[in-house]
């Protein structure tokens, strides 16, 4: 007997085209994926769009043979457990990033290793909460991981930090928690709106981010800052950085460079320099990859306790290649605010 598998729909490539190309998203149909022993398979409810998906569907010679699925934020709710999984069940309403090197969750089912997810916030639509999983990994591996910031406001009094490109995806997450950690927060914004969305999420000021930041940081009274937050144009806002930091500073960035950076320029003032990237855990199978299944379940609790709110500003329906494409181009912009979500529409 021949057994058929199962189909489902999904938004897929197999041309890197410009977005205004109706071929660079199209509706596809792919088999359903069974979930390995350590999975967990979710119906998919809502998936935001990040600059990760703009940038590895970006124009470029290659093409696939089978629909390549981007989307690495989603909600849904799972269906099927594999053997292995013991944390989850039938039933549960979860949130996660999952993993780059695995296919993205524009789809309607979607696999997930139950080490990187979490139960989403109670208090949340599914929209909602699909907007802040990536985001909020970032936010957190970089400032308490990486940037080694304590987690108490005592030890943070008086230390100060620069957000670059404040008011974006991962700005809007990363505002709250370093002004939940006690820190001055200063962020990076060029537009009134993008300035008033940046106060209201926790910075104290805000200065632009086409300008050299230290004469902007002294005309507000304050000096070199204790720790930059680089979410944008690592190498535009290279020197601009090492004014700015105090002396045995730290800096993270989130952004690859397209030119070297010049390294001497740290030597001076012995500052450190450090790169956080989301996937790291996932795409390396690192021996902590659990660790982002407990940063969403606290940062889940934070959001249902009201110690930090969404930071979704718009939704779009149906998830289908048209609204995704929609999404890619508003993203592709480098001006939204906030997190785009696309969800279903409720059956
Ligand atoms: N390493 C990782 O794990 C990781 C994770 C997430 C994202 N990323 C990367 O980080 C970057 C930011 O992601 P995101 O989701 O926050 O992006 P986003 O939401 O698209 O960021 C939009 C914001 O960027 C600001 N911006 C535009 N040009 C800027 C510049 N030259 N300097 C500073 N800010 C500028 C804009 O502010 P104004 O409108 O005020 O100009 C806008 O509010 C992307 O390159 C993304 O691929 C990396």
């Amino acid at each position: 007997m021949i057994v058929l598998s199962e189909k489902m729909k999904a938004v897929g490539l197999y041309k890197y085209l410009p977005i205004e190309d109706p071929e660079s998203l199209l509706d596809v149909e792919i088999d359903k994926p069974s979930p390995g022993e350590k999975d967990l398979l979710v119906k998919v409810k809502a998936v935001s769009v990040n600059p990760v998906d703009t940038k590895v569907r970006s124009p470029k010679d290659a093409e696939e043979k089978q629909p390549k699925i981007l989307g690495w934020d989603v909600s849904g709710i799972v269906e099927k457990t594999g053997s292995d999984v013991s944390m989850f069940k039938a039933g549960d309403k979860v949130y996660y990033a999952g993993s780059i090197a695995r296919p993205g969750g524009n789809s309607e089912f979607h696999l997930v290793d139950e080490s990187i997810a979490a139960l989403k916030p109670k208090t949340f639509s599914f929209e909602e909460a699909a907007a802040m999983p990536l985001t909020s990994l970032t936010a957190w591996e970089g400032l308490f991981e990486r940037l080694g910031i304590g987690m108490s406001k005592d030890e943070n009094k008086g230390r100060t930090i620069l957000i670059i490109g404040a008011a974006g995806g991962v700005g809007s997450i990363a505002l709250q928690l370093a002004s939940w950690a006690g820190l001055t927060v200063i962020g990076t914004a060029s537009r009134s709106e993008t300035e008033d969305w940046s106060k209201e999420h926790g910075a104290e000021y805000t200065i632009s981010h086409y300008e050299d930041f230290l004469p902007q940081l002294k005309k507000l009274g304050l000096s070199e800052v204790d720790y930059i937050f680089c979410l944008n144009s690592t190498d535009q806002h290279w020197e601009r950085m090492m004014e700015a930091i105090t002396p045995q500073g730290k800096i993270c960035s989130i952004v690859e460079t397209k030119t070297p950076l010049n390294i001497s320029l740290m030597q001076q003032k012995s500052v450190t320099f450090i790169m956080e990237f989301m996937f790291t855990r996932s795409l390396f199978g690192t021996e902590d990859m659990k660790k982002q299944h407990e940063i969403l379940t606290e940062m889940a609790k934070m959001f249902d306790e009201g110690i930090l709110k969404t930071t979704l500003t718009e939704i779009l329906q149906p998830i289908d290649a048209k609204t995704m494409r929609d999404a890619h181009s508003k993203v592709e912009s480098g001006k939204t605010i906030g997190k785009v979500v696309v969800s279903r529409k409720e059956e």
